[in-house]
């Protein structure tokens, strides 16, 4: 103990625009001696999101922004290698917010959830459709959007982690729902293996129109990913007492911290003229629930009415560059970084 070394991205300097390596410092350092109730975590899976460029920026948020020198933070799935508590075993699969990191000193008390060892699902699940993705996707469509049976649906983002769950749980709860996404393969993929009853590729074609064909009894709930023109060309079609869940702004992120405000959305008087509802929600808000979300996700999972795909970049050192598919939309599924050996794959295999 005390001698090895640990290997960690640190946040160097703020982005102004894109995320790129320069903004990130490659730093060795020794791991500390634990400390009574502490634990030593070997990093297995590092979760990538867009919310990390938000981190990344002092601005107002909804949590803390990542300070300068700080490892950058991130969600991670681990196995403990040293453990003084008594509540927490060597070999234990853990999960929590410890960083850009290949080893994790923490307290016992930072454990989120400690996941089984023999489950079918693979660990990796747990990063998306049985972690905070599938919850956001749950909660924010459910209890933000309130989908009846026979609305129209929907999604931006769609065929990313959270927006193609989101959009899967609307057709479980008989919307039409119809995705927005950034290339044919994505669109091919929500309507043919998905089960959307329509798509729009925002990148070849005009947005309203397609709209304005693809949901022709107009828009009732929104699962907003994006912000932006598509958001604008959703608002010109809402109807009356319709809900935009506000989930995320993605378009956005890269000039969060651009000095030159954001113009509104241009049909932002649609929400008086319709009397619709708009929310943002953070999906933390939801914690306590978590455990009804994750159930019904593996209920229907089990029946068949829903998938999910995971993109697994390998190795730490390439995190400060994978991070940018979410951004110019190249990641297939939830974005996950491998720093160390997963001791379950064996067992799935
Ligand atoms: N509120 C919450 O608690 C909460 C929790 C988790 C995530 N979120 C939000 O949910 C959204 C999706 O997150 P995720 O983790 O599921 O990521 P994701 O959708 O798997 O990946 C991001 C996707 O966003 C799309 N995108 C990127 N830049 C875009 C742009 N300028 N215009 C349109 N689309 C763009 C890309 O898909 P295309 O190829 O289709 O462009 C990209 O693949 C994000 O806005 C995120 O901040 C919110």
């Amino acid at each position: 103990m005390g001698k090895r070394v640990n290997q960690q991205w640190c946040l160097k300097a703020r982005p102004q625009g894109q995320i790129e390596e320069s903004h990130f410092e490659w730093r060795r350092a020794p791991i500390p001696e634990l400390r009574k109730g502490g634990l030593l975590v070997r990093t297995i899976y590092l979760s990538l999101d867009p919310t990390n460029r938000i981190w990344m920026s002092d601005i107002d948020q909804y949590m803390a922004p990542v300070q300068v020198g700080e490892v950058m933070r991130g969600g991670t799935i681990g196995v403990v290698e040293e453990s003084n508590d008594p509540k927490v075993a060597v070999g234990d699969l853990v999960q929590g917010v410890w960083g850009w990191q290949e080893f994790a000193v923490i307290s016992a008390g930072s454990v989120r959830n400690t996941l089984p060892k023999n489950d079918s699902f693979p660990l990796t699940a747990y990063m998306g459709l049985l972690g905070s993705i599938g919850a956001t996707a749950y909660f924010g469509l459910l209890d933000v959007g309130k989908p009846l049976k026979g609305e129209t649906l929907v999604v931006t983002g769609a065929a990313g982690a959270v927006g193609s769950i989101a959009g899967q749980i609307g057709k479980i709860k008989g919307c039409r729902v119809v995705g927005i996404a950034g290339s044919s393969e994505k669109c091919r993929w929500i309507t043919d293996e998905l089960k959307f009853d329509a798509s729009v590729n925002y990148k070849t074609e005009n947005v309203l129109e397609a709209l304005k064909e693809q949901c022709p009894n107009g828009i009732d709930v929104d699962f907003e990913n994006v912000g932006g023109t598509i958001f604008d060309d959703i608002l010109t079609l809402i109807n009356r007492n319709a809900r935009i869940a506000l989930c995320g702004l993605i378009s956005q992120y890269t000039h969060i911290d651009d000095q030159k405000p954001f113009p509104g959305p241009v049909m932002f008087r649609n929400v008086l003229m319709k009397r619709a509802r708009i929310e943002g929600f953070i999906v933390t808000d939801f914690l306590s629930r978590f455990p009804e979300a994750f159930s019904a996700l593996r209920k229907w999972h089990a029946a068949g009415l829903l998938k999910y795909r995971v993109d697994v970049v390998q190795g730490l050192e390439n995190a400060a560059t994978a991070v940018n598919k979410l951004f110019d939309g190249s990641n297939q599924g939830k974005l996950i970084v491998q720093v160390s050996d997963d001791p379950t794959s064996e067992m799935l295999a």
